[in-house]
């Protein structure tokens, strides 16, 4: 089942929780929480305290999306924070497999995220060691960017990649493939056609009429699955 998952970042942090709640009431599957270091990538967002206040209000599965330099330091505190699945970057770990490996023992979900210049070929010993691909079809770090074309293509190579890899391309044991960056509700039924199966989008939804915006990419979904 397609899931979409809206990104707080370009919420309104003076109406977050009327927000949040809206995208969920409308039937969204998640919440993606942009986390930013301003090292890994130039710009800052919010962390753990933000993402508790949240995770008091919502049953909203949420998706954290740590851009952060060596993010096995905070996996404790996301998941005490109420994470349901963390994202970590292949580019920003000096042990990925030790990362990914830390998430899942510490009882939640995990994500492992490439930026645009980063080859799929990367993802192959960890496909089975993950929940979900997330595949940035921006660079990291803001909202509101355009969606790279490129990414259509990789997201093709990564459904063969897992096809041979794991010789099935959907069911147990098989990651979500998300992307995240530039969705709109022109170029989101293309992205599930090239084989994404969560769509993180944040300005097409939280940027004008939220629960219109919203039911339109759920149906768009919908009729993808
Ligand atoms: C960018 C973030 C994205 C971003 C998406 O670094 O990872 O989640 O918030 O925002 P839009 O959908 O506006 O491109
Ligand atoms: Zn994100």
């Amino acid at each position: 089942m397609n899931w979409l998952s809206p990104s707080i970042l370009a919420a309104d942090f003076n109406r977050l929780g009327e927000q949040i709640r809206c995208v969920r009431d409308c039937g969204a599957q998640a919440l993606h929480f942009d986390v930013m270091d301003g090292m890994f990538v130039p710009s800052i967002s919010f962390g753990m305290p933000v993402l508790a206040s949240i995770r008091k209000e919502t049953d909203l599965f949420l998706d954290v999306h740590l851009m952060v330099r060596e993010p096995s330091r905070y996996i404790k505190e996301f998941v005490e924070s109420g994470a349901d699945l963390i994202t970590v970057h292949y580019e920003a770990c000096s042990d990925v497999m030790h990362t990914v490996t830390a998430v899942r023992a510490a009882g939640v979900k995990v994500g492992l995220s490439i930026r645009p210049e980063t080859p799929v070929s990367v993802l192959r010993p960890f496909l089975d060691k993950v929940d979900l691909i997330l595949i940035m079809s921006v660079n990291p770090g803001f909202g509101g960017q355009t969606f790279m074309e490129g990414t259509y293509d990789k997201l093709r190579e990564l459904r063969a990649l897992i096809k041979e890899t794991l010789g099935a391309s959907a069911g147990e044991g098989v990651p979500r493939v998300e992307v995240d960056g530039g969705i709109n509700l022109n170029n989101v039924a293309s992205v599930l056609e090239a084989g994404a199966d969560t769509i993180v989008t944040g300005s097409a939804v939280f940027h004008g009429d939220i629960a219109d915006n919203t039911n339109r990419f759920l149906e768009i979904l919908r009729a993808h699955d």
